[in-house]
């Protein structure tokens, strides 16, 4: 296990929008590298770039082209190690995008794989027997996209054929589905192993992997994928222990397990996660100024996934991502986006945080989709720098954006946040701090719940390595809370190290923690 991963939060940069240092009004790496500084006094120490490679944009990059050269809009490869040594330089770790499970239909395997005569990569995905072959059971089909005979499986759009890492129990009926030993799945596997290699040899401290999951086919339980998983964890351990995976899964309780360092929590499989901080149907979001939000609905789906993967890898719990809508910052102010933030900072783990989502940016409503965004593209739009033209993302005319900046008056910006001691990005800053001075906070202390009930607030929770331990209050609602806790174990005096400093009131029948509305405490005992 990589010990860096102890204290690391990372950031997730859609590089798209994030800052665009030549005016053609996309983000690139020169300008990430220009922004390092900013991310630095932010206080993370890792990032992760969604894809940056050769790609036709169909999906945003998630198609790649070419998996071993940047895209030119971003820069060169060059650019890329750049980034990798000067980010060193500042103690931040980068991280990039592996999507593992499929490619564009431009990369030249799939061209060359749906050509009429076999050859090297005719087995490089997955293909029916015939053209007639229309259906699959579980399985999509696109129908009369290529030169041979046959149709291919894709994995997400039309246009992104998935790679054959073979099925965990293929149908003997249909002998085109290939076992996962198959030579074909196999040059596969041996490819993948290649392009991490290569760029953990530039610099690369790990991969977000996409799609995780998604790669044997007829894998209900997992187990096949996993096995791949567990493969290219010993792997790693062996050639690259000081790099590490995280995946886009959402079943920590199989992914950690079977060899990820860490897995995300997702809206789309984790309902507990999502209502943390989106509305779902008529049901608000926990963190929630009503009050009417219940933090059981997190708890009890948090635990046991904490209790399975809990000394073997990590649970990482995103402020959002390129593919949420709305925002962590949509419908709150920087006081409710600060709580929110204090909750993400202080659970064990690796939190990730989307960007933007410190300044409490706001998603746009409506916008056509861009590059295979569809419902995703609002949370996608340029980051917000300062009070220049274009928020300071680009010096390209507005109407040449990759997207539109947010055109509210009233929208937050770096520079603003910076100078405004109430700013979430200021909070964001202290918690930052905080969980890089304190072991106790990081990935590894130990969490136990000390008062979480169902509709109540606020919510107590501890954190605890070694001989540290730490308190946290968090009350998100409107209204002042208290709660008697008269028998907090052991606890002779508190120390206030972020939020409300006198939340954790001593009396002579023990404990209160009392918040005022909209507001949390970190504490540490003793
Ligand atoms: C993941 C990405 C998403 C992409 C999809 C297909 O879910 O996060 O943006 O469209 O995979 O690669
Ligand atoms: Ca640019």
């Amino acid at each position: 296990m990589p010990a860096w991963l102890e204290n690391t939060v990372f950031y997730q940069i859609y590089p798209q929008t994030f800052r665009d240092s030549n005016g053609d009004g996309i983000g690139d790496l020169r300008g990430i590298i220009e922004k390092l500084p900013y991310l630095q006094e932010l206080g993370v120490t890792g990032l992760w770039l969604s894809p940056c490679f050769e790609s036709p944009f169909g999906d945003a990059g998630y198609d790649v082209a070419d998996f071993y050269k940047v895209a030119p809009r971003y820069g060169t490869n060059d650019d890329l190690r750049a980034l990798f040594a000067e980010a060193k330089r500042r103690g931040i770790r980068v991280m990039l995008d592996l999507v593992a499970g499929h490619t564009s239909n431009q990369c030249a395997w799939f061209r060359e794989s749906q050509r009429h005569e076999r050859n090297q990569y005719s087995d490089w995905y997955i293909w029916t027997d015939s053209v007639w072959t229309w259906f699959a059971p579980n399985l999509q089909v696109v129908v009369g996209g290529a030169e041979r005979d046959a149709n291919y499986v894709p994995n997400f759009f039309h246009f992104q054929p998935a790679l054959n890492y073979g099925f965990a129990k293929p149908d003997p009926k249909m002998p085109w589905q290939q076992p996962v030993d198959a030579p074909g799945p196999q040059a596969v596997r041996a490819e993948l192993k290649k392009i991490m290699a290569y760029w953990f040899d530039l610099g690369a401290s790990g991969f977000r992997v996409d799609m995780a999951g998604s790669l044997v086919k007829n894998d209900p339980d997992g187990s096949a994928t996993a096995a791949l998983w567990r493969e290219f964890r010993a792997w790693m351990d062996r050639e690259y222990p000081d790099c590490a995976l995280v995946s886009e899964w959402s079943q920590p309780q199989i992914a950690v397990p079977q060899g990820f360092h860490m897995d995300f929590l997702l809206p789309f499989a984790k309902p507990g996660y999502k209502a943390l901080f989106r509305p779902d149907g008529d049901a608000v979001p926990i963190f929630d100024r009503s009050g009417r939000g219940n933090i059981r609905t997190f708890l009890d789906e948090f635990a046991p996934l904490y209790d399975a993967t809990k000394g073997r890898g990590f649970i990482a719990i995103p402020s959002g991502n390129h593919d949420t809508v709305p925002r962590l910052g949509d419908g709150r102010e920087a006081r409710d986006v600060a709580v929110a933030m204090a909750f993400l900072l202080t659970m064990p783990g690796v939190p990730f945080i989307y960007y933007g989502d410190e300044l409490g940016m706001r998603a746009l409503d409506g916008l056509p989709s861009k590059e295979g965004g569809y419902g995703r593209t609002g949370c996608r739009t340029p980051m917000q720098w300062d009070a220049s033209a274009n928020a300071g993302f680009s010096a390209a005319p507005a109407d040449q954006l990759y997207l539109p900046v947010d055109p509210s008056p009233t929208r937050p910006t770096v520079a603003a946040g910076l100078a405004d001691p109430q700013s979430s990005l200021r909070a964001t800053q202290e918690l930052l701090a905080l969980r890089k001075t304190h072991p106790a906070l990081g990935a590894s202390g130990e969490f136990r719940e000390l008062y979480a009930e169902a509709g109540q607030w606020p919510v107590v929770y501890e954190r605890t390595l070694g001989s540290e331990r730490i308190l946290v209050a968090l009350n998100p609602t409107d209204t002042a809370r208290e709660v008697r806790l008269p028998a907090l174990p052991a606890l002779e005096s508190v120390r206030a190290l972020a939020g409300e400093a006198a939340a954790f009131v001593s009396g002579a029948d023990g404990w209160t923690v009392k918040l005022p509305p909209v507001s949390y405490a970190v504490v540490k005992a003793g």
